[in-house]
């Protein structure tokens, strides 16, 4: 007997009319005709079954504070930075979990089930990663929560970056973060990633590095992570979060960075709500975008993942950690309207972050855990337009999240219309 037989997807690949079946957590089979008994049918009615989605970049520990102690008014990243630093230290373990564990049921409601969310680690007792180590054994059955140890104001700028950075490790913190542009210089940003390199490669963590967030054309810190990657043999175990500047490069070097990159296995992730938000911030006109150069990393074989970055906090006063509208907005940011282009946005708040977060039996595939999310939407690129609707979201074969399906009732004169935003389909 099966836990559940889920009928008649559609995969994001394009497949059409699969069933999936599921025991034990896992995908037990998948395929076309499935004849079982289940102890739950559930009929997808040729909608899209996606794998959940996966956001890559996100800060737990700031989210849901937008407007405490005050706006951020210039909308830059360094007036966030200041609202953040007075901000943090009033911040109780219980709020902290309080607004994060909310955060996590959006997220969870809105089909994404792996958070990668930074923490900052300046606070000398280290607050923020208790409150969010614990959060992450508490929701573990429904949300693979992954932590980054953030030295939100340097780890050479604040002297005890070292410090709070071993104990956050030895705590159970995931991956090592870093922010080289926020050094003192260059010189010292450079030494940042070198060092954190090495802790990491010492405990065989993964990086992610908040990198070049910034829109000056000549912060070039991403060159040194890469190098640092293959000189410590962490190909495949790096991220670049951000990368701004390279909106910004001159084009020639950029050809050159582009291989470097591809040879080190470094991946990107962009930001795109808050990269348009806050990148572009000195300019007159014309404003540059600031979101890192996708389509071109994807040509030249580099991953790219997207994360969501802030949820109302000290940086960005909107979102509702909806991955698809990050995809959406990557889409017009990044000029990726083709149809391949658009799917390559959709992979990227999927698979390519599943993939940056080292997620294990991720995927729709026999042996995968039965983690999915049915869409109100027929294929990625009707779920990227509409934002669709998550009819169900299930976690290791049990639905744990379900909407009603966004309709209107349209009456126009006599004649009623049910409205439902999906695009006609060929018989
Ligand atoms: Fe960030």
């Amino acid at each position: 007997m099966l836990d559940m037989l889920l009928r008649n997807a559609t995969l994001p690949d394009g497949r059409r009319g699969i069933d999936i079946a599921i025991k034990d957590g896992r995908i037990a089979e998948l395929g076309q005709g499935i004849e079982a008994e289940a102890r739950l049918s559930l009929d997808a009615e040729g909608k899209l079954v996606s794998p959940p989605f996966v956001d890559s970049h996100f800060h737990l520990d700031s989210t849901l504070s937008a407007g405490r102690k005050r706006i951020n008014e210039s909308g830059t990243l360094l007036e966030g930075i200041d609202i953040w630093a007075d901000l943090v230290k009033e911040l109780t373990p219980e709020d902290i979990k309080e607004r994060a564990r909310r955060l996590c049921h959006w997220s969870i409601a809105r089909g994404c089930l792996a958070i990668r969310s930074h923490v900052d680690i300046t606070d000398e007792s280290l607050t923020a990663v208790e409150a969010l180590l614990e959060l992450r054994q508490e929701l573990k059955p429904w949300l693979d929560l992954q932590l980054v140890a953030f030295p939100q104001n340097g780890f050479f700028r604040f002297q005890r970056s070292r410090d709070h950075m071993e104990r956050a490790l030895d705590k159970g913190v995931d991956v090592v973060g870093g922010i080289p542009h926020f050094e003192r210089t260059m010189t010292e940003g450079a030494a940042s990633l070198r060092v954190l390199c090495d802790i990491a490669s010492e405990r065989g963590l993964l990086v992610d590095i908040h990198c070049d967030e910034t829109d000056d054309p000549l912060s070039r810190h991403i060159e040194t992570l890469a190098a640092e990657t293959q000189r410590h043999g962490l190909q495949g175990r790096v991220a670049g979060s951000h990368l701004t500047s390279m909106h910004s490069m001159d084009n020639y070097y950029v050809s050159k960075l582009l291989p470097l990159m591809r040879e080190s296995g470094v991946a990107g992730v962009a930001n795109p709500l808050i990269n348009i938000a806050i990148q572009g911030r000195h300019d007159t006109y014309p404003k540059r975008r600031g979101l890192m150069r996708v389509k071109e990393m994807r040509a030249a074989g580099i991953p790219v993942a997207f994360g969501h970055d802030c949820v109302m906090d000290p940086w960005y006063g909107l979102g509702s950690h909806d991955m698809l509208e990050v995809a959406h907005m990557a889409v017009h940011v990044g000029h990726m309207t083709g149809a391949e282009e658009m799917r390559e946005c959709y992979r990227a708040v999927t698979s390519a972050g599943a993939e940056v977060l080292h997620l294990e039996s991720y995927g729709l595939e026999p042996g995968c855990n039965a983690d999915m999310v049915v869409l109100q939407a027929h294929d990625p690129i009707e779920a990227i337009r509409l934002r669709a609707t998550r009819l169900f979201v299930i976690r290791r074969g049990e639905v744990i999240a379900a909407s009603a399906p966004t309709n209107v009732n349209l009456t126009l004169g006599n004649e009623a219309h049910r409205v439902d935003f999906l695009a006609p389909r060929p018989a």
